[in-house]
């Protein structure tokens, strides 16, 4: 279903930084031709004056539910809200059910995704304490998740002896939920019977996830393990880094620890609880500028959708988490448009950064040769996030009101137009993405 495209007069995003006034040509998915007045042939136009051209966001962190907890989402509802976003790519976490600690439950991911998913897909496998022979032998590549923290079951790998193992085997990338149980456990039995969710911040505090952090770091130093620190959300982690991370070790941030903080809980309550939690004001300075300066390497939403119902239960019965893959994007493309950070910020840490990352060939930029997995954003102009607009399933998001700028007019996974001036092309497919190979 790949159509050639000529898009025309888009303000391109060059991998320099350059903005070309211009046009690309898209033949069997990939970029062919980037220039001006390019000759027009039998392909679909797209005429995209006053609209800027990026590359595809890839979202190396989301939750899509599927399979086992389709009441919350599913691989199509979670696509659709991606390319609404921007969102061609994106790399999905194990918490489903059954867990995806096995080679059968990553096929059976790879299976659903290939028949559901409009953008492309990689899942990671999660670690348990006795499953490192599947960590190991996981085909295709993929990345392996510990929760050293906030899950349960067979998930939760939180002591240094159930950690080290999967460290000292094998080579493949660790990704980590970096807060500390022992402390969280604790510290639930001290607060017990407290139900503002406000709570929920001093009880997964700043120190459990700066315990968690030095512990990853620590054996990713002894064993040279590449490591990746899932959604980091202190300003005492940043700092920390600033000082001892090496370079094989890489880091992200949500929008919402960039642009949300512990004020929500009063605004929004429960649908403001996440782990790891909102941090306080501060937190979002330092964040911002560990990531302007580098120490933070990419944007990740963490999209993890609950239903209106879960998260209206009074505190501690409400779940943790927060839908993003619609509004990460335009959040930080407003942040671009207020001046806080120029367009190349935004495309190294949504687009290059994660596919350099996570070795994802042929995607984060426009290159001739490249995936054609490109958006035509709005610089112009600006509308609210409105719940009826959103297309998770969930149907909420903590950004009800905002006025943003950036949102997507269309989206293109991989030639194919998913997303035109808010229709969606149910039909479109992504593809499976080679990761960490
Ligand atoms: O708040 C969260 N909710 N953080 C996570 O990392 C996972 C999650 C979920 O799956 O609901």
């Amino acid at each position: 279903m790949t159509s050639d495209l000529l898009i025309r007069q888009a303000e391109i995003f060059l991998p320099d930084g350059d903005i070309l006034l211009g046009d690309v040509r898209i033949r069997q998915g990939k970029i062919a031709e980037i220039g001006t007045d390019l000759e027009v042939g039998e392909e679909r136009i797209i005429d995209a004056q006053g609209l800027t051209l990026l590359p595809g966001v890839i979202d190396p962190q989301v939750h899509f539910r599927e399979p086992g907890l389709e009441y919350k989402e599913d691989l199509f509802t979670a696509s659709c809200a991606c390319v609404m976003g921007g969102v061609t790519s994106f790399l999905e976490m194990p918490n489903t059910r059954p867990l995806t600690t096995t080679q059968e439950a990553l096929d059976d991911k790879l299976y659903r995704a290939s028949q559901k998913s409009l953008v492309n897909y990689g899942f990671f496998m999660g670690a348990t304490a006795d499953n490192l022979d599947d960590l190991r032998d996981a085909n295709p590549s993929c990345g392996i998740k510990i929760f050293m923290g906030s899950s349960h079951g067979a998930l939760l790998v939180s002591t240094e002896e159930q950690i080290e193992p999967i460290f000292a085997k094998g080579s493949r990338l660790i990704a980590v939920h970096a807060e500390d149980q022992a402390r969280i456990v604790e510290r639930k039995k001290e607060f017990h019977g407290i139900t503002n969710p406000a709570i929920h911040s001093t009880i997964q505090d700043e120190t459990a996830a700066l315990n968690a952090t030095k512990l990853a770091l620590k054996l990713s130093n002894k064993y040279q393990r590449r490591l990746h620190i899932l959604h980091l959300s202190t300003g005492i982690e940043a700092e920390y880094l600033r000082e001892h991370k090496p370079s094989w070790v890489s880091t992200e941030v949500t929008p919402q620890h960039l642009l949300l903080n512990t004020d929500a809980y009063e605004t929004i309550g429960t649908f403001a609880q996440m782990n790891p939690p909102l941090r306080s004001p501060e937190n979002n300075d330092i964040l911002w500028k560990a990531l302007m300066d580098g120490v933070i390497d990419c944007i990740a939403t963490d999209h993890a959708p609950h239903t209106l119902e879960e998260k209206a239960k009074e505190y501690p019965n409400s779940p943790s988490g927060m839908p993003g893959v619609e509004t990460s994007l335009p959040l930080m493309l407003t942040e671009h448009k207020k001046g806080r950070c120029t367009l190349a910020h935004v495309v190294k840490w949504m687009c290059s950064a994660p596919a350099k990352l996570y070795n994802i060939p042929n995607k984060g930029a426009i290159a001739l040769d490249y995936d054609a997995d490109i958006i035509l954003v709005d610089l112009k102009n600006h509308r609210p996030v409105l719940r009826e607009n959103l297309k998770t399933k969930c149907g909420w998001s903590p950004f009800e009101g905002w006025n943003l700028t950036g949102f997507p007019v269309y989206t293109i996974v991989g030639g194919q137009v998913a997303m035109e001036k808010g229709i969606i092309n149910t039909e479109v497919r992504g593809k499976p993405l080679s990761f960490d190979a």
